[in-house]
């Protein structure tokens, strides 16, 4: 379970430049939840999945995944908890669009000390088939269309099979139909029992997850 108590987040804190991203974040989500976060542009969306995602830290506050408190734990415990736990869609896919899929797929599985090397191909051929995305040939990530390049997102996300899927807009660079078949996805993901957070602009999107929260200046309203 995903807890987050009186969250804030202030970029540039002390300085001019100072932001006030999240006032005040109270949030449970319970295993199994498949929730949906959406707000205007520059709400905050982003910086909470970043906290929930631990790729961020808070200023203040206090987060709790499966009862452990984040904050009080080591830096390497939080990239196992990281590598293990949670798999995360980025905005931008986050991909190496130079290297190829299967290179990008391997990597989160160096850092899964639980793993053989010769384990690997398996696991990404499942993960793969999983996200909807034959291999046919091994690919560069540059090379493949916006809807393919989500898909390798989504299998490089669940490689590891993570208890939790955090995806940020991960429809907001496709047509329709690519975004119907993503959420497909996302749902047969969380009906294997995970927690799924998707932020997005789309209604459509949030109103197939079980919950939506809507964020404003950093709030949950
Ligand atoms: N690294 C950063 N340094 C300073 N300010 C930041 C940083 N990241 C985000 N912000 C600011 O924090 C606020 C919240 O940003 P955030 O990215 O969480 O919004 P968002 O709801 O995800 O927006 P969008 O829908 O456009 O992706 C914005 O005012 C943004 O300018
Ligand atoms: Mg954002």
């Amino acid at each position: 379970m995903i807890k987050l108590e009186n969250i804030t987040k202030i970029y540039n804190q002390g300085s001019r430049a100072a932001v006030n991203a999240l006032n005040g974040i109270d949030l449970e989500v319970s295993d199994g939840e498949l929730l949906s976060v959406i707000g205007r542009s520059g709400s905050g969306k982003s910086t909470l999945l970043n906290i929930i995602g631990c790729i961020d830290t808070p200023t203040e506050g206090r987060y709790f995944l499966d009862g452990e408190e984040i904050s009080k734990l080591s830096s390497s415990k939080v990239s196992r908890i990281l590598n293990r736990k949670i798999g995360f869609v980025l905005q931008d896919f986050g991909l190496m669009l130079d290297r190829t899929v299967y290179q990008n797929l391997s990597y989160p599985l160096i850092f899964n000390s639980s793993l053989k090397q010769s384990e690997f191909r398996q696991r990404i051929m499942k993960a793969l088939e999983l996200a909807g995305l034959p291999l046919h040939g091994n690919p560069k990530c540059g090379e493949l269309s916006g809807g393919q390049k989500q898909r390798v997102a989504i299998a490089r996300a669940i490689i590891n099979e993570p208890s939790v899927i955090l995806a940020d807009e991960p429809t907001g660079a496709l047509d329709s139909k690519t975004s119907e078949e993503i959420m497909k996805l996302f749902k047969t993901l969380n009906d294997e029992g995970r927690t799924v957070i998707i932020v997005t602009h789309d209604r459509n999107v949030a109103a197939q997850c079980n919950k939506i929260i809507e964020i404003s200046d950093g709030r949950i309203i």
